[in-house]
């Protein structure tokens, strides 16, 4: 079986790892195409090196643009690259632009198409990814689902003969980097966004268009930070520096310092050894979840609506409207008990995402 994997955006380059230490230890050969949706080298190539992820067989340097320039441009070049290699599967992770062009490019080709992270709503039809990943289910002969609820989203839709449920390979990345850490196989982070690591911080991102694109907004809820009573690393996407500059809007101010984002060892190292995490991003309330920090999403909904139970991802679309001491109170909460049950898998998923594949591709071809 030849597979062809496609990624593009720094969460993809994450799942992508155990995916292809999984194909390295089977029979079958696993081709991947990097779009270049992200570039900068601590977006991309640092977890290339540091995951232990093979070289792109072909890069396609896509870059920043409209959507529908970076979708165009991936959509071309990847037609060319599946023409070339003609697999039996085309893999697709999450819910990027990258995805939708893969999506795209391998159904106009009549290649099979499977959706990694299929079934997932945030039912947020403002979300470029809500559009993304629901065309890209629809589109997919396989829908490889990392939960429960994914597969009930599925199953609404009428998709439920072409899904699988594998759990999540985010944990089987996420664990196996945490216990490295733990068992101190990687070199010590000593300080995050200057912040010392011996005091209490919490760690915050911010990238959506929702809560960057809009300058009264960002400014509050940068406020909202600067209150906080511990400081707080702000790693700081370049959709987020980007945003800043064109509205003149100081990132570093009150608590908050600003780093550059983390390669992902340093990332569990510093959410392990954080107080919270402030974010609006889909992959780090996961991760938060799965490290047991607890985490206050500035979004009005989640993809990951298990992370909520028990009080571990708090929804808070608009920080400033709470009160300081109310707001304060509510990212450093102590959390609740540690979860029973893990929603996201056994951190064997990418070794059943091969299995199913290749089980799948032999019935089509049977
Ligand atoms: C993209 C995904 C989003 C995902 C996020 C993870 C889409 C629609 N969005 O959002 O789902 O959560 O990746 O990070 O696909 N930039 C750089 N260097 C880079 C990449 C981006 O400077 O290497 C800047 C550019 O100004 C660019 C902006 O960031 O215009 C946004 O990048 P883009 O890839 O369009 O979207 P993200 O916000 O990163």
């Amino acid at each position: 079986m030849r597979v062809v994997s496609v990624v593009g955006a720094r969460p993809q380059l994450v799942k992508l790892a155990p995916v292809a230490k999984a194909f390295a230890a089977s029979d079958h050969e696993h081709l991947v195409v990097h779009t270049g949706q992200h570039y900068d080298p601590n977006l991309s190539d640092v977890f290339f090196q540091e995951l232990g992820i093979p070289a792109p067989d072909r890069h396609l340097g896509v870059g920043s643009g409209s959507h529908a320039e970076q979708t165009a441009a991936a959509l071309t070049g990847l037609e060319a690259f599946l023409q070339e290699t003609r697999p039996d599967w085309v893999l697709v992770y999450g819910d990027t632009n990258s995805t939708l062009a893969a999506a795209l490019a391998a159904v106009k080709l009549q290649l099979p198409l499977a959706h990694l992270e299929a079934g997932l709503r945030s039912f947020n039809r403002a979300m470029p990814e809500e559009h993304n990943r629901v065309l890209t289910d629809h589109a997919a002969d396989l829908l490889l689902a990392p939960t429960e609820l994914a597969m009930k989203h599925l199953a609404g839709e009428g998709l439920a003969e072409r899904s699988v449920l594998v759990g999540d390979v985010m944990v089987d990345v996420c664990l196996g980097i945490r216990d490295d850490v733990l068992a101190g196989r990687i070199p010590t982070l000593t300080d995050v966004a200057g912040l010392d690591r011996d005091q209490p911080y919490v760690v915050a991102t911010l990238h959506r268009p929702a809560n960057t694109d809009d300058p009264a907004r960002l400014d509050q809820i940068l406020d909202a930070l600067a209150a906080l009573p511990v400081p707080v690393a702000l790693l700081a996407h370049p959709r987020l520096v980007a945003a800043a500059q064109r509205h003149g809007l100081a990132l570093a101010r009150g608590s908050v310092s600003v780093g550059e984002p983390l390669a992902y060892a340093a990332l569990v190292q510093a959410v392990l050894g954080s107080r919270a995490v402030v974010t609006d991003s889909g992959g780090l309330q996961k991760e938060a979840f799965l490290l047991g920090t607890p985490c206050t999403t500035v979004r009005t909904e989640t993809e990951w609506v298990e992370t909520l139970d028990d009080g571990w991802n708090a929804l808070v679309p608009d920080p400033h409207l709470l009160d300081r001491k109310e707001w304060a109170d509510l990212v450093l909460r102590e959390p609740g008990a540690a979860p029973t049950s893990m929603p996201y898998g056994d951190g064997r998923a990418a070794r059943r995402v091969v299995d199913v594949l290749a089980s799948t591709a032999s019935d089509t071809t049977a």
